[in-house]
């Protein structure tokens, strides 16, 4: 297993070096990412390269057994970049470019930028290609799917319409550009939309998978080149998880694995939700384990910074990343640096360089993952329950969240994701164009962007036996961002056994407080609720009614939430977003039940249980993420794999403690 840091030898002297490479062999660590942000090093002027530093610091790292993962560089333009070619600096909307400096500021489509890529990459890849502790690349640094309203960019956008539509015809009907009179008669005509919040949807849409493709092809650029010259060597990027304007499906179609950057450690002490969902979402990029590229060291910030991990959440982080599909691991950053933006961005070491508590902690778990590594080996998560992600869908009620307060899909993730954590179930988060057939529940959250094909799979599923939940907004838009000619759920009614005839937002505040309206449940949703934000007149057509409104009178005769038996299966929806999170426990727990899916494990609250399995082995991780000793009943007479003791009917962890239990 490849465990260690993000190194960055150009920010030390030459004397240190040694004293760092051999502190990361005592931690166990033997692998370091290099040069990511180092082009104006590596070549300091254009066409002509020096690799000496990096030369020098990957022989001092092979001396002690370390690996390296070489990033190509261009998240930093050189600063003669920008000086010989100003057209690489992205363009504002305002017609002005980008200040050079900072970092990602550059356009996606100029030429001299595609083509100094494509040199550095090259160069790069002929002349690390055969360095023997050299195992692998990171294209770029967190691609983002910046945007460049410069004029090559507009063109290109224009041909990448030309290119899907054909047709002005085709893309006028598309878009509907007979709304206001936006009809086009010249591709060149087309605008790059300055505000999302007020130009055509359908522009909008496209527009942001342009820019998502834009990065996708750029990366490509570069993997060409690196597969070429460097078959050795494995190819990855780190992704910013949930970070919403790249298609990362997309991105990672043609990378050997997914790797993320995890930085969960920022505000109080809470239970790790968003980086185990993220962990599951990263997995889901290509259906395979993952690697974390940078995880949190220490306090995070740029001007102010934030709270220290506190003892033993450095390995707990890790775990939980381990226990979701984390087969390799890299702590952000090796030592604080003295210099730059960063400096507050602590690291393992301080600004001190000496080897104290954080940097001991790494080392411990560096430690014990080697050891754990022949068992984690062949295995990961295998879910019968999945979470559709549907970049469509994310993007259209970015432009369009239909609801305030409704721009981040993640919010309507957690909803579904956070009960299934705390009931102790893995979950696959998925593509829409995933095989649906090998989940027992799927769960489709605000699927906003409905194509015809996709709702006729979906009912098949359901048809087919499939449990299926989705909730608001759901079916509203074609692929092209227009609203379909339906009565809501549209071509999902069957499976659900409703219709949605109105609906309304519930937005501003009464006295003070939000403007909320009352859910009452019934049957397996017992009790009072919260409906908050926005409310779809439910009417059954056939489905039991699981919650219904007690206030105000006029939603007497609706249902805030549904089941249907359909076919060999059942569809759920839920109409409202409700505040309380016992609400969706009480309904994931019958549609879990529904479905057949159980836990091994009961976890009390803030643990997190988690199996991984493959080769005809069995992992089940439990991760206390409270402050306090944790009692958990778990199966008894099996290997605990940290400890080597065996487990009985109960295990106690202690505050951000830690159990494996071998279960085969
Ligand atoms: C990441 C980035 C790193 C570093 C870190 C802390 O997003 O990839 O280069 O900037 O944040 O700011
Ligand atoms: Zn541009």
């Amino acid at each position: 297993m490849y465990i260690g840091v993000d190194y960055y030898p150009e920010h030390w002297t030459r004397e240190r070096w040694g004293t760092d490479a051999r502190l990361m062999q005592e931690a166990g660590f033997n692998v370091v990412r290099l040069s990511e942000f180092a082009w104006s090093f590596m070549e300091p002027e254009e066409g002509r390269f020096d690799f000496s530093l990096f030369d020098e610091a990957l022989a001092v790292l092979a001396s002690r057994g370390i690996s390296a993962i070489m990033g190509t560089p261009t998240a930093v333009m050189p600063a003669w970049v920008a000086r010989k070619y100003p057209e690489t600096l992205a363009m504002k909307t305002d017609g002005t470019r980008k200040v050079w400096g900072v970092r990602k500021n550059n356009c996606f489509t100029s030429g001299a930028y595609r083509l100094l890529s494509e040199r550095i990459t090259r160069a790069m890849a002929e002349h690390f290609a055969q360095a023997p502790n050299v195992i692998g690349w990171q294209t770029d640094n967190e691609f983002g799917a910046q945007v460049c309203n410069c004029p090559t960019c507009r063109a290109d956008f224009h041909d990448w319409l030309r290119a899907k539509y054909r047709s002005l015809e085709v893309l006028n009907s598309a878009w509907g550009t007979h709304f206001w009179g936006h009809l086009y008669s010249e591709w060149a005509e087309i605008p790059l939309p300055d505000d999302m919040s007020s130009h055509n949807p359908g522009l909008c849409l496209d527009w942001m998978r342009y820019n998502s493709w834009l990065n996708v092809r750029f990366q490509h650029d570069q993997v060409a080149i690196l597969r070429a010259l460097c078959p050795g060597q494995f190819v990855t990027h780190n992704t910013m998880s949930f970070h919403l304007p790249l298609n990362y499906y997309d991105l990672c179609e043609e990378l050997d694995f997914a790797s993320w950057d995890n930085y969960p450690v920022w505000g109080p002490p809470e239970v790790l939700y968003n980086s185990a969902a993220g962990g599951d979402l990263v997995r889901g990029f290509k259906g395979k384990n993952f690697w974390i590229m940078e995880q949190t060291a220490g306090p995070g910030g740029w001007s102010t910074f934030g709270r220290n991990p506190r003892p033993g959440e450095i390995r707990l982080v890790s775990y939980q990343q381990v226990a979701h599909g984390c087969d390799g691991l890299l702590w952000f950053r090796w030592r604080s640096c003295t210099a730059g933006r960063e400096q507050y961005w602590h690291g393992l070491l301080g600004h001190d360089g000496k080897a104290l508590r954080r940097y001991r902690e790494a080392a411990q778990t560096a430690q014990e993952l080697q050891r754990l590594a022949p068992e984690l080996d062949g295995t990961t998560v295998q879910a019968e329950v999945a979470i559709l992600y549907d970049y469509d869908s994310i993007w259209a009620e970015n432009i369009q969240p239909s609801f305030p307060g409704n721009q981040l899909f993640q919010q309507a993730l957690s909803r579904f994701y956070d009960p299934l954590f705390r009931a102790g179930v893995n979950v696959d988060i998925i593509p829409a164009s995933a095989d649906f057939s090998k989940y027992a529940l799927l769960i489709a959250p605000e699927l906003y962007v409905l194509p015809d094909a996709l709702a006729q799979r979906l009912d098949a599923y359901v048809r087919a036996g499939g449990v299926l939940i989705t909730d608001v907004r759901t079916g509203v838009k074609t692929e092209t961002n227009l609203c379909h000619e339906r009565t809501l759920p549209g071509l999902l009614a069957d499976a659900l056994g409703i219709t949605i005839e109105e609906y309304e937002a519930l937005s501003g505040t009464v006295d003070g407080k939000p403007f909320v309206y009352q859910v009452n449940g019934r049957q397996i949703i017992d009790g009072a609720f919260t409906a908050t934000g926005y409310v779809d007149w439910v009417t059954p057509q056939g489905a039991e009614v699981l919650a219904g409104y007690s206030f105000p009178w006029h939603l007497a005769d609706f249902a805030a939430a549904t089941r249907h038996h359909y076919g060999q299966g059942w569809g759920y929806y839920v109409g409202t977003v409700v505040a309380e999170a016992a609400f969706y426990d009480a309904l994931l727990h019958d549609a879990l039940t529904t479905a057949g899916v159980t836990s091994l494990v009961a976890p009390p609250p803030g643990v997190e249980v988690s199996l991984r399995c493959g080769n005809g082995k069995r992992l089940l991780f439990v991760l206390n993420q409270t402050e306090e000793p944790q009692t958990v009943t778990v199966p008894a007479g099996y290997q605990e794999l940290l400890s080597g003791t065996t487990t009985t009917e109960t295990i106690t962890l202690e505050r951000s403690g830690v159990a494996v239990i071998k279960l085969a």
